[in-house]
This record gives structure tokens, C-alpha cells and sequence, in this order.
């Protein structure tokens, strides 16, 4: 079982970024847990963040994996290329947020991602990544 996690632009400043929204934990600490929650429960996860688009695009599209867990960050309320790549890629995707997007600006609330998604995961803070993590575990043992 083969998960991919992409981190979407800024997220390489989680610790220093807008502390009181995202917290003070670091990108290589949520790496970490991710990892460690991998290795005990059987899967294989490859993580990368990226702050571009197209390199984005790229690694949806070129890496090998069954599942896809993304944080598209700013991208998920502006981009139709990610969007349209889960769509291509026919693969399943948990949309993943550290806050809850939907308790945030009007403009947050609308997510370009979420109709290609199983599911999203908002507001858990860096537990929604684990929380994606345990769900792609249990759709890819179904
Ligand atoms: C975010 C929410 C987005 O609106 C924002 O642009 C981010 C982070 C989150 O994880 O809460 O960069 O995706």
C-alpha cells in the first residue's frame, strides 16, 4: 500500500507560519508522525511538499502510489489544474487541512479539490494528516 502525501506551497514554514492558525509544530515533526503512524500500520508513505503548481501537477501525475493524500494549501481555492489531475489520475484523494477552513475567510471556504475527494479533513491541526492517513488505510483495505 503505497500512499503518496503532498504539502502544498508555505507549508515548509509550519512553525514559523501564522503561529496562532497553524501551531507551532514543524513540517519535519508532522513528517515524522506521519511516518511513524505509517510504519505501524503497514503502509508505505512517500512525502513530499512542493510550492508550485506545476511541480505539483508533475508528482500527481508521475509517482507511483495507491492513494493520494494532499494539503494543496492556497492552491485548493484557486486551482483547476489540481483539481482536473485527481480527477485524471483515478486514484482515490483525502483533501487535507490543518485548520478549518470553513470557520475561516469567505474565500477559503469554497475548495476546487473537495468534488474530485473521498473526503476532506479540516481543523484537526497536524492530527489531520494521521486522520487521512488511518481513512486511505481503510479504503485501500476494502
Ligand atoms: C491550509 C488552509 C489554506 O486556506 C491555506 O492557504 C494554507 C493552509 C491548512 O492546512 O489549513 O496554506 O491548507
Amino acid at each position: 500500500m503505497k500512499v503518496l502525501v503532498i504539502h502544498g506551497p508555505n507549508l515548509n514554514l509550519l512553525g514559523k507560519r501564522e503561529t496562532d492558525i497553524y501551531g507551532t509544530i514543524s513540517l519535519d515533526e508532522i513528517n515524522n508522525n506521519i511516518l511513524s503512524l505509517a510504519a505501524d500500520i503497514g503502509i508505505d508513505a512517500n512525502i513530499v511538499q512542493l510550492n508550485s503548481e506545476g511541480e505539483i501537477l508533475d508528482t500527481i501525475q508521475k509517482s507511483n502510489y495507491d492513494a493520494l493524500i494532499i494539503n494543496p494549501a492556497a492552491y485548493t481555492h484557486t486551482s483547476i489544474a489540481i483539481r482536473d489531475a485527481i480527477a485524471a489520475i483515478d486514484k482515490p484523494a483525502i483533501e487535507v487541512h490543518l485548520s478549518n477552513i470553513h470557520s475561516r475567510e469567505e474565500f477559503r471556504k469554497k475548495s476546487f479539490i473537495a468534488e474530485v475527494a473521498i473526503g476532506q479533513i479540516s481543523g484537526f491541526g497536524p492530527d489531520s494528516y494521521l486522520l487521512a492517513l488511518r481513512a486511505a488505510k481503510s479504503i485501500l483495505s476494502q
